[in-house]
């Protein structure tokens, strides 16, 4: 078996600044990075398995469906890299297929990516396992210096990639493109408009998971910014806004409050929103649009359920 782990730096400044930076902007804001502590990577997988949230299990029926001839299309890999990789489920079934010598996830949550990288490691022991907790947004190009040499194909399913903003997406897609290197492909998952009775079910499940991984964000806050929200007097808020495009996940206040974090203090209104994550949904044409301008040239598209796989090269 062979497997690395390597932790950048702890991100604790980083989190201290932006939270104190989000919550002094109007709208008051939160980037979505920060819902994973353990226990978001948790609830993140219950989510998942809610019978509202269909994504993942079309996503999965997707790619069981379309495996082959994906293969096809993408060709031979010596490596797949998958940033934000969580619980390192989804690669297996592309290992299994591929076959490449070697695997290099990435995820911010790095205690949770190493346990799940060495199972990896640890099942397929002919496969060179490199997990790197990092925030991808900060350090990708720090991620160069572990690629091996080869072919490599960036595996990002899940639709993470609705979690930017338009310009955000596209200029992480050029961050991507070279870090593929020339020869590089990318295999991409993302959530199709679809219903937004459905969308919106999908965020608002019935017992509360997508609730509960809002709101312990700000449990988070409180254990490792000194802050004291009282989680009781916030209510998750999901919505599709169709002009948008995107689902828009909330945090808003059932009451006039203060909120003492990292030593500063913070006024909510009474209904006032701490905004905490933006879901984009796209039709197949608006994505690849967006991937040219970031130098990606399509090469496949596969649809399941409302549910979409792109192949760039
Ligand atoms: C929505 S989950 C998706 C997990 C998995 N890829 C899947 O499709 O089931 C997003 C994952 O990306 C990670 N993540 C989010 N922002 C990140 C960042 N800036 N850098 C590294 N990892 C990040 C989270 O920790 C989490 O594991």
């Amino acid at each position: 078996m062979s497997f690395t782990f390597r932790n950048f730096p702890a991100a604790r400044d980083d989190l201290r600044a932006d939270v104190l930076a989000g919550l002094a902007a109007r709208p008051k804001s939160i980037p979505p990075k920060y819902f994973y502590d353990e226990a978001g990577c948790r609830l993140f997988e219950s989510i998942c398995a809610q019978p509202e949230y269909v994504l993942c299990r079309a996503e999965q029926a997707l790619m069981a469906h379309y495996m082959a001839d994906m293969a096809t299309a993408i060709g031979e890999v010596d490596a797949i890299i998958e940033p934000g990789a969580g619980d390192c489920s989804k690669v297996r079934r592309l290992i299994d297929t591929l076959r490449p010598a070697h695997l290099v996830v990435l995820d911010i949550a790095g205690a949770p990516l190493a346990a799940a990288a060495e199972g990896v490691a640890r099942d397929y022991p002919r496969l060179a396992v490199t997990a790197l907790g990092m925030d991808f947004i900060r350090d990708l190009e720090a991620a160069a210096s572990w690629l091996p040499a080869g072919r490599r194909l960036i595996y990002y399913p899940g639709s993470s990639i609705g979690n930017f903003a338009p310009a955000a997406a596209a200029a992480l897609l050029a961050r991507f493109r070279r870090l593929a290197g020339e020869q590089g492909c990318l295999l991409i998952g993302f959530d199709l408009k679809k219903d937004p009775q459905h969308l919106h079910a999908a965020y608002n499940d019935a017992a509360g998971v997508t609730a509960a991984f809002n709101l312990n964000l700000l449990v988070r806050l409180n254990r490792e910014l000194d802050a004291d929200f009282d989680p009781a007097l916030f209510r998750h808020y999901a919505y599709y806004n169709p002009v948008e495009g995107r689902i828009e996940m909330h945090l808003a206040s059932l009451a006039e409050q203060d909120v003492h974090i990292a030593g500063e203090r913070f006024h909510f209104a009474l209904g006032e929103t701490l905004h905490t994550e933006h879901s984009y949904k796209f039709r197949g044409d608006e994505f690849s649009a967006l991937a040219r301008t970031s130098g990606w040239q399509p090469a496949g598209e596969w649809t399941h359920d409302g549910f979409a796989a792109q192949l760039y090269r």
